[in-house]
């Protein structure tokens, strides 16, 4: 494209009493969100960084992963969590555990969860579908997260399938509850990651709440795809989940499209191993632990080196490197002065999947409120439960 753009005429995201300049979100992605990913990301731009979701069940256990999870660099001035829940008196208790010990400046709720595991039991995106409960699971969080005047807000898919679609009547029960934005991803649970978020839903939503931030979610691989989305549906802010993985500049390439700047991070080669390196090394220090570390940073791979020069027995390597120090033998085999590949290094990456029916608990769609023998189910859906 030709020309200089023009500035993005987007006011700071206000979510309470929190002012994100740039209004952009990193989705709350579990085993991707974690502090050491968070600060990459956070050296590139402007943002607020949601955590990797933790269950409130766990929490308020104290869970020894539950409380990682929850943790924040000193200097994240905005603490984000994201709470996974299905039973309000949960929740609750969860977003007590934050405000009481000031552990938290933002607390998001996930009602996105398109896992059969947790659907089968009536949690995450098939949630919604029953709105007593839902609503109860919100008021409670809202309730006790006023308390601290932490803001509180939540995350959604448009609903269980084309035909018993959530996100309107859900996106005017979380407003009338006082939530601070609520954010839509545009799939329905049955999509999982397949086909393409529908950004007309996300414009729909915009238009019913009229009154509070909404947020849009879904395939934006670019910042702009992220200016063509505020552009099209009128949000204000987006949610980059999968477009961030292998690419943490992408908040730089976001701040410098939000500001109306054509800059752009291309890194080369030689600029991709060494973040390569310093994720790898911020991974360790967050799980305390090398073994872990290292084993984490193996899935990130194939997303960082996405289109670029590197044989496939080196990429082998790679996705199973043991230490640091063999980390930095690999890395000293790339050609450092390779450059930014282009198109090939862009566009879609990450989950994708294709579509099935929702898995969901027995009878659950037959009525908009839970039964007595759902509501005794309900508790054990929060039992085992990670990602989104
Ligand atoms: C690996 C992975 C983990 C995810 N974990 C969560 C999660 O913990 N909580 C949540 O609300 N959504 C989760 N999601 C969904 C994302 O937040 C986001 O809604 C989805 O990826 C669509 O946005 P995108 O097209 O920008 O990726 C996850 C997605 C991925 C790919």
């Amino acid at each position: 494209m030709a020309g200089t753009p023009l500035k993005l005429e987007l006011p700071p995201l206000t979510l309470g009493n929190i002012t994100v300049d740039t209004p952009v979100i990193l989705a709350p992605m579990a085993g991707i969100t974690n502090r050491a990913f968070r600060r990459l990301c956070r050296e590139y731009g402007g943002g607020l960084y949601v955590s990797e979701m933790v269950t409130s069940r766990a929490l308020v256990e104290r869970n020894p992963e539950s409380m990682r999870i929850i943790s924040h660099d000193d200097d994240e001035r905005v603490r984000s969590v994201q709470l996974y829940g299905v039973d309000p008196k949960t929740v609750g208790a969860a977003v007590r555990l934050l405000v009481e010990e000031d552990r938290a400046d933002h607390i998001d709720l996930n009602f996105g969860c398109p896992v059969p595991k947790v659907t089968r039991k009536g949690g995450g995106a098939a949630l919604p579908w029953k709105l007593d409960l839902f609503t109860g699971i919100v008021r409670t969080a809202v309730h006790e997260a006023s308390k601290g005047n932490v803001p509180l807000t939540i995350k959604m898919r448009k609903g269980i399938d084309e035909d018993h679609l959530t996100f309107c009547e859900a996106g005017r029960i979380a407003r009338d509850s006082g939530v601070a934005a609520v954010a839509l991803h545009g799939r329905t649970a049955s999509q999982f990651y397949s086909g393409q978020a529908d950004w007309n839903a996300i414009a729909e939503l915009r238009e019913a709440l009229p009154d509070i931030p909404v947020l849009g979610n879904g395939d934006i691989w670019s910042a702009e795809d992220a200016v063509r989305m505020v552009r099209r549906t009128g949000v204000d802010g987006v949610v980059i989940g999968r477009g961030c993985q292998g690419r943490p500049w992408l908040f730089g390439d976001l701040m410098n499209a939000f500001e109306g700047s054509a800059e752009r991070f291309r890194p080369g080669l030689g600029q991709v191993a060494d973040t390569v390196y310093r994720h790898a090394e911020l991974l360790v220090e967050t799980f305390g632990s090398e073994l872990m570390g290292l084993r984490d940073i193996r899935k990130h791979m194939a997303w960082y080196f996405k289109g670029y020069v590197v044989g496939g027995d080196l990429r082998a390597r790679l996705a199973t490197v043991p230490t640091l120090e063999v980390l930095r033998g690999l890395l000293a085999e790339l050609d450092r002065d390779s450059p930014y590949p282009g198109q090939d290094a862009e566009g879609p990456r990450g989950r994708a999947g294709s579509p099935k029916r929702t898995a969901l608990p027995e009878h659950w769609l037959d009525a908009r409120v839970l039964d007595s023998s759902q509501q005794a189910d309900i508790a054990a859906a929060e039992v085992d439960v990670s990602g989104g």
